[in-house]
């Protein structure tokens, strides 16, 4: 023990997850491949999970078999496949501490045109796929006493952004999911935050703004991110690693009086200024 009166007093912040077990959807792209990168340099070990089965194998592989890191294909909307594969890891680990439910599409047009099929679709990845890991991890998680859940909802939630009628409503029921799940859950020891990200560079936002041959129009990029940047206190536009800081707190022991919360990585974008 020092006695160094200069010495920083208390213990170590506590953002480190070493040991923790850690399933990320949607971990193949964008702000899911961010997440599982970040909680892995954190210390978790991480199951990377997308229906895109390679591109999770990929993100694993740049977190390196020696760190923990683990993937799997996995559809969330395939209720009995999230089933399997949470209750796997829980009992090939012994644990399941973190989830975080971040696989999510998005299909645009005016409510008088949405097609059933195209709702339905939204619906099952964006809402009842983010149910069936929260109803199965929450299970394990209140039976140990312990875990951390982190949804992802969107700044859709807080407008009314014409032509994404279907991915707003399956964000604000992913709100209100979270705020359920939390208020009974808690007593438990287990914690259920989202994150409501303004607009991220990925993958999502740039099949808006490609040429003919694929590649990116960045005149129709920055036409499109001009009034938002313009709306941002900050001047900004986020990148993924923005919104998987904002995760990794949430999940983090720094959070630990924190659920049922909403927090918004947006550069300031919502807020009353
Ligand atoms: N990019 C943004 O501006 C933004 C803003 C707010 C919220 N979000 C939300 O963030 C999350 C991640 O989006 P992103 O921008 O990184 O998009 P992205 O397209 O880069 O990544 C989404 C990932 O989810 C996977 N996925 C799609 N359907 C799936 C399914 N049925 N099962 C499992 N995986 C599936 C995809 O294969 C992909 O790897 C989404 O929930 C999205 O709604 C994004």
């Amino acid at each position: 023990m020092t006695s160094d009166p200069t010495a920083p007093a208390g213990p170590a912040l506590p953002h480190r997850l070493d040991g923790r077990v850690a399933v990320v959807t949607g971990a193949g792209s964008g702000i899911g491949r961010a997440t599982a990168l970040v909680l892995a340099a954190a210390g978790a070990r991480v199951v990377c999970t997308d229906v895109d089965g390679a591109a999770a194998a990929a993100t694993a592989g740049r977190i390196g078999p020696d760190a923990g890191a683990t993937a799997a294909a996995l559809d969330v909307s395939d209720r009995a496949g999230v089933f399997a594969l949470l209750e796997s890891v829980a009992a090939g680990h012994g644990r399941l501490d973190i989830l975080c439910n971040i696989a999510g599409i998005i299909r645009t047009g005016r409510v008088v045109d949405v097609e059933e099929a195209d709702l339905d679709a939204v619906l099952d990845v964006n809402f009842k796929g983010t149910f069936h890991a929260c109803q199965c991890a929450a299970r394990i998680m209140c039976a140990q006493g312990r875990g951390a859940i982190v949804n992802t909802a969107s700044g859709a939630i807080d407008a009314a952004t014409p032509e994404i009628m279907s991915y707003s409503v399956s964000k604000a029921a992913v709100v209100q999911l979270t705020r359920n799940l939390a208020a009974e859950t808690g007593r438990y020891g287990v914690r259920v935050n989202a994150v409501a990200p303004g607009l991220v560079r990925t993958a999502m936002t740039a099949r808006h703004y490609l040429l003919p041959d694929g590649s990116l129009d960045e005149a129709a990029r920055e036409a499109a991110e001009k009034p938002l940047r313009r709306m941002s206190p900050l001047g900004l536009i986020g990148d993924p690693e923005d919104v998987a800081y904002a995760v990794h707190y949430l999940v983090s022991d720094a959070a630990r009086f924190v659920t049922g919360q909403i927090l918004r990585p947006n550069g300031g974008v919502a807020m009353p200024w």
